[in-house]
């Protein structure tokens, strides 16, 4: 057996308690891998109301990421070894003492990052990397749209944006949140509640409108984002943290601009997909790391005791960036 937090019954934060769960299995193309550190997910608050299933197959503990230690090698994983510092991606499992993870998923650690900080990298920088580059097109002088700038995604989205050569502008909720983003690279912050956004970054943008939207607002924006784009824009739809249907559908605007209009969830993708896409990232972004163009944005560090506490600040929306939990003894 293991410790893990666990859900006593569908609810808020306070059905969060360490408890115990078997230990995972491991099969000849995974490491079992002792957990260091996981890290909060808006996934994992709906889960934890009963809202979010996890998908078949995946454990039904909480958790999408992970940065621990090699416990125990597979027989066909010969490139890694006991010992290792590795994050990876999950489809569940993270607030746990072990996870087993496909050795092709794991993500070596670069020395300079810490076990809190390498466990705030897989979920929101795959996510940002996966709607700029894989669905997005992002290229170099482009201008990307991100709400929720100061979000996990958004605060690796405005990385991402910005390190390809591309302008990011941002909305938020609060002025705090709005200096973060732009403190972090992005070149036009627009607080939500002034009214609305579109008239903003028109202006911004000499009414030329943006290449990209990366949206986990949905229905409340779906006019605004609509207007926003410039012909061929891209809206990659994320979740809708606003509502997810929408009243009007402009589909005139859409073929006049010719819009795309794509909707994604990584944590439902085939394992093929992942893994392609953790590749791609270790081989074009993880260098990053290393050489400081890239950071983990940490908003706060909690013992995994607190695991209710942490969940609270991220319904509160106080966080700015990734809120990380130490998983014990
Ligand atoms: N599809 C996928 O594969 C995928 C993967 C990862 C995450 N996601 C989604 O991406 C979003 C960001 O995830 P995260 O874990 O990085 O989130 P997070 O750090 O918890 O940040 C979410 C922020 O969104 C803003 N927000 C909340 N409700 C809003 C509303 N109704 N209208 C406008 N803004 C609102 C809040 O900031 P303000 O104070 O600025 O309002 C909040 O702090 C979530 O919706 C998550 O479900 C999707």
């Amino acid at each position: 057996m293991m410790k893990a937090i666990l859900v006593k019954q569908p609810g808020g934060a306070e059905q969060l308690e360490l408890g115990e769960y078997p230990l995972p299995e491991h099969h000849s193309d995974e490491l079992l891998v002792r957990v260091k550190a996981t890290a909060l997910n808006r996934a994992d608050i709906l889960q934890r109301g009963g809202k979010y299933p996890p998908p078949r197959g995946a454990s039904p503990i909480l958790g999408l990421e992970i940065s621990g230690i090699v416990e125990e090698v597979g027989g066909n994983c010969s490139a890694w070894h006991r010992g290792d510092r590795v994050c990876a991606l999950l489809p569940g499992g993270g607030y746990a003492q072990y996870v087993s993870i496909p050795a092709k998923m794991a993500v070596p650690i670069p020395d300079n990052l810490s076990f809190e900080e390498a466990a705030a990298v897989p979920e929101a920088f795959l996510t940002a990397f996966q709607a700029l580059y894989w669905l997005g097109g992002l290229q170099g002088g482009q201008q990307v749209l991100i709400h929720a700038g100061a979000s996990g995604v958004g605060t690796a989205a405005i990385q991402l944006a910005r390190q390809a050569g591309s302008i990011a502008l941002i909305t938020a909720g609060s002025a705090r949140k709005l200096d973060f983003c732009l403190q972090l690279g992005a070149k036009v912050a627009i607080n939500y509640r002034d009214g609305e956004f579109a008239a903003h970054i028109l202006e911004a943008t000499q009414n030329q409108g943006v290449n990209i939207i990366v949206d986990c607002v949905g229905g409340a924006y779906w006019e605004q984002n609509i207007q926003s784009l410039a012909v061929d824009g891209r809206l990659v739809l994320l979740a809708t943290m606003g509502g997810g249907t929408v009243s009007q559908v402009i589909l005139t605007t859409i073929i006049r601009k010719r819009l795309q209009i794509i909707g994604t969830t990584l944590r439902g993708r085939e394992r093929e997909y992942k893994t392609e896409l953790t590749r791609d990232f270790v081989t074009r972004i993880m260098p990053g790391f290393e050489d400081g163009r890239y950071k983990a944005v940490i908003d706060a560090v909690f013992p995994w005791e607190e695991a209710a506490e942490a969940h609270r600040r991220m319904e509160d929306n106080l966080n700015l960036g990734k809120i990380v939990l130490t998983v014990g003894d």
